[in-house]
């Protein structure tokens, strides 16, 4: 200390030395978030701190945190004793693979990450900064949910960031990672935003835990069952990804980053892969069984179209009878829709087309140019599809391929029926590009079911009705299941054999780099919730 002497009295001033200490010993407290006991029982319970996180996410030292200091201000319950630095999150930015992105972390060691006022206002922070500069933002959640002790206070916290969350909705992406409790009116962050991500047996999402679930509907569940990852992944398709670790979790998060601009004015990323694209794929050929009512798996051509190794699923376990994802096709970011033979014969129901649904959408928000790969028997019939809206859930798909701005092609693979032919992104809805394959069937509908309706009388009036029922079916399969008479019309600009299809799509798609396609102005159109 420093003596300095004024008129009236004799100050005692901190010398610049101990001014830099003092900073040293907070930034070393800030660091220690709610303490090492704390630390310890969350390690124990496999989970990492805030901090490792985002030393796992970030590229080494880019890390640059705000808000370090930042503190509760509440005075109730005994909290005007209990101050942490940095109030139960972490925020900052930094960089993944060298591109800039925005996150908070939150600290379960402080107050169980519970959001506070002023927690709510870091990362309000960091979204207002990552709106005006263009980058994503990368929530990591792990939290007990609105700071009881504060009230009504907590609860605006989380109404501001909701704000943001759709503010900022289909401007700059936003990526959700639950690794811990998120519960209450807190999942609604993580459902606004673009991608969830939960990691298995740590983490668990609900709007009313267990315990009220029990006194209200007499359901006796486990917070895992109700809403853990693999429920959330398979039930009920809150989740993208369900990951078997944080670390895998966190590597999900870079590998997904990788595939999407930095904001909706952006292009889709490049990334360089070697192969030659004038590449035929012969495997293509064989993949197909001769008999159209056997299944194959659609990933196993998405895998030989796609550059090698690059498709990333989305939803995987959720919705099987469609596949959505990402992959790199000659260097090119796409996304691809494609439906899943293997699973349900590949029908459209209410599940897949809001899962397809929202996919599109992401893609189109982000300039991510779509790939269809077709092979649909129809829409899935039945009161429970009916009962639950397969009209109003259709539709979703439907509207969000017709609104899609973004380049598209389809290559229909096999069956492509009834309404399911006009919604998976035919030449009628805006499609810039459809191929078929020659086994591909174009119709209303199966050949059986058609010659059954349009030939009943002739049928039941034969000698043998069976036999005319085999000769109808067989006239009405070589009139309709076939591409040409699409191909006719124009409605099929090629069909190709399967072996050319990774370098018909390169072309394609390389052709259509710079579309322009504009909506109609409005102010934003009503697709059907
Ligand atoms: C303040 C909280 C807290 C909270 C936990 N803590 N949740 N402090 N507000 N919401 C504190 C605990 O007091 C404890 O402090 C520390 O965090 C760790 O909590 P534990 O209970 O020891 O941990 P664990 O056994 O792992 O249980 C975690 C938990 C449980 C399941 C999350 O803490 C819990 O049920 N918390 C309350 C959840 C809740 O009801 N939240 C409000 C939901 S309503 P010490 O000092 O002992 O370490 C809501 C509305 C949002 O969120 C609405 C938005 C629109």
């Amino acid at each position: 200390m420093k003596e300095t002497t004024t008129d009236k009295r004799v100050y005692t001033l901190p010398t610049k030395e101990e001014k830099f200490k003092l900073l040293k010993s907070k930034n070393e407290e800030a660091m220690q978030g709610g303490g090492p006991k704390r630390i310890e029982a969350q390690h124990d319970k496999g989970k990492l701190t805030a901090r490792e996180r985002i030393d796992l996410l970030l590229d080494e030292g880019s890390f640059e945190e705000i808000g370090k200091f930042v503190m509760h201000r509440c005075k109730d319950f005994g909290l005007d004793k209990q101050y942490y630095l940095g109030d139960g999150v972490i925020t900052g930015y930094g960089k993944v693979n060298g591109r800039l992105v925005y996150v908070y972390s939150q600290d379960f060691t402080v107050f169980g990450g519970s959001l506070s006022e002023t927690h709510a206002e870091k990362i309000v922070k960091i979204m207002d900064l990552a709106m005006k500069n263009g980058a994503p933002v990368i929530g990591l959640n792990d939290s007990g949910g609105a700071r009881i002790q504060e009230g009504v206070t907590s609860l605006g916290g989380y109404a501001d960031i909701f704000y943001r969350n759709t503010r900022a909705s289909g401007v700059i992406p936003q990526i959700s990672a639950v690794m811990g409790p998120c519960a209450g009116g807190a999942v609604y962050s993580p459902a606004i935003t673009d991608f969830i991500l939960m990691v298995e047996d740590t983490s668990y999402m609900f709007v009313t835990g267990p315990n009220v679930v029990k006194t209200v509907t007499q359901e006796n569940v486990t917070a895992e069952e109700l809403g853990g990852a693999s429920t959330h992944s398979t039930k009920s398709g809150v989740t993208h990804f369900a990951c078997r670790n944080e670390v895998e979790c966190i590597q999900n998060i870079k590998r997904l980053l990788s595939h999407i601009p930095q904001n909706c004015e952006e292009n889709a990323p490049f990334a360089e892969f070697g192969s030659d694209p004038e590449k035929v794929v012969p495997e293509l050929n064989e993949i197909m069984p001769d008999n159209p009512n056997q299944p194959y798996d659609m990933r196993e051509i998405i895998e030989l179209v796609v550059d090698e190794g690059s498709f990333m699923e989305v939803h995987e376990n959720f919705a099987e009878n469609i596949v959505v994802g990402f992959g790199f096709l000659a260097g090119r970011s796409i996304g691809i829709v494609g439906n899943q033979p293997a699973s349900l014969a590949g029908v459209l129901d209410i599940q897949a087309s809001v899962k397809g649904a929202r996919f599109v959408r992401f893609c189109d928000c982000f300039n991510i140019p779509l790939l269809v790969l077709e092979d649909v028997p129809g829409f899935l019939p039945g009161t429970d599809q009916e009962w639950n809206g397969i009209i109003t859930n259709g539709a979703k798909l439907l509207y969000a391929f017709s609104e899609a701005t973004v380049p598209r092609v389809t290559v229909i693979t096999r069956k492509a029926y009834g309404g399911a032919y006009d919604v998976m992104n035919s030449k009628h809805i805006g499609a810039d590009l459809n191929y078929a394959w020659p086994m591909a069937e174009i119709a209303v509908m199966g050949a059986k079911g058609a010659a059954e309706i349009i030939f009943r009388r002739e049928i039941a009036e034969a000698e043998n009705p069976e036999e005319k029922l085999q000769e109808k079916v067989d006239e009405y399969t070589e009139k309709f299941a076939n591409p040409y008479r699409a191909a006719h019309r124009g409605y099929i600009d090629e069909v190709i054999l399967p072996e050319n299809t990774r370098k018909k799509l390169i072309k394609a798609f390389a052709m259509l780099e710079n579309k322009v396609d504009t909506l109609p102005r409005k102010k934003h159109g009503n697709i059907p919730l």
